[in-house]
């Protein structure tokens, strides 16, 4: 798969795109990430790439016409996405969907936001990654770089939707523990050494279930696999 980011940071990305799972999924060739410096295609012997807001009001705007030469630069710009905190909520499905493409471009949005026209003649959609606002694209641009990298199989060594991935099934993650039994005085539960592969079966539902009910209800109320009736009766 072909990642393209396009930012007037890239040196930004250095350290995560080399390290642990990123990095080796580049090197194993899952993955090529290609980063792309808007500066390089700002206006006159200044590189512009902003300008003020017509219309009037405070911060700078990106202009069109660097982003557009960026684009048209790529070799393959693929599925276009513009990071933005006005944009639709990156979560799970959005990054399964992308894994599945050969090609995707994350235009990094900054100061006060991109000209429509970019969006309007470039964009496939608009990401956030949460209801608040960041210095800039460059952050949401690794994330969903790094969420989308994960489920490219091969990637993590072993077929990732077979996995407990929290979120996959619409649940969060069960506690895990490992050594040593007892650690300040707190003790593994007892069931998760007793070797009964069912009973820890059941054991990580029911605290996948609790964790889920207190911090986000609002997951259990989404359509998805997980079946509460069968929890109550396997707790009978
Ligand atoms: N740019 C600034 N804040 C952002 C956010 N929350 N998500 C995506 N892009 C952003």
């Amino acid at each position: 798969m072909l990642i393209n980011i396009i930012t007037l940071f890239p040196e930004m990305f250095a350290g995560v795109l080399q390290q642990s799972i990123l990095g080796r999924a580049r090197q194993g060739n899952y993955v090529e990430i290609h980063l792309k410096d808007l500066r390089e295609f700002g206006i006159g012997s200044h590189k512009v790439v902003d300008d003020a807001p017509f219309g009037g009001g405070g911060g700078m705007i990106l202009k069109p016409e660097p982003i557009a030469a960026a684009l048209e630069d790529l070799g393959q710009a693929g599925h276009v996405i513009i990071t933005t905190p006005r944009g639709k909520h990156f979560q799970h499905p959005d990054a399964v969907r992308l894994s599945r493409m050969k090609a995707i471009t994350i235009i990094c949005g900054h100061y006060e936001g991109i000209d429509e026209r970019i969006t309007e003649l470039f964009a496939d959609e608009e990401l956030s990654i949460g209801d608040y606002v960041l210095t800039g694209g460059e952050i949401p641009a690794m994330v969903i770089a790094d969420a989308v990298t994960r489920l490219i199989p091969g990637v993590l060594g072993k077929d990732t939707l077979e996995t407990g991935d929290s979120h996959y099934k619409g649940m969060l993650e069960h506690p895990h523990y490992t050594r040593p039994r007892e650690f300040r005085g707190i003790v593994v539960p007892e069931v998760l050494l007793s070797g009964n592969h069912e009973e820890i079966r059941i054991w990580r539902k029911k605290m996948a279930f609790q964790k889920t009910r207190s911090v986000r209800p609002d997951m259990l109320l989404r359509e998805n696999d997980f079946d509460t009736d069968n929890l109550d009766r396997e707790e009978e």
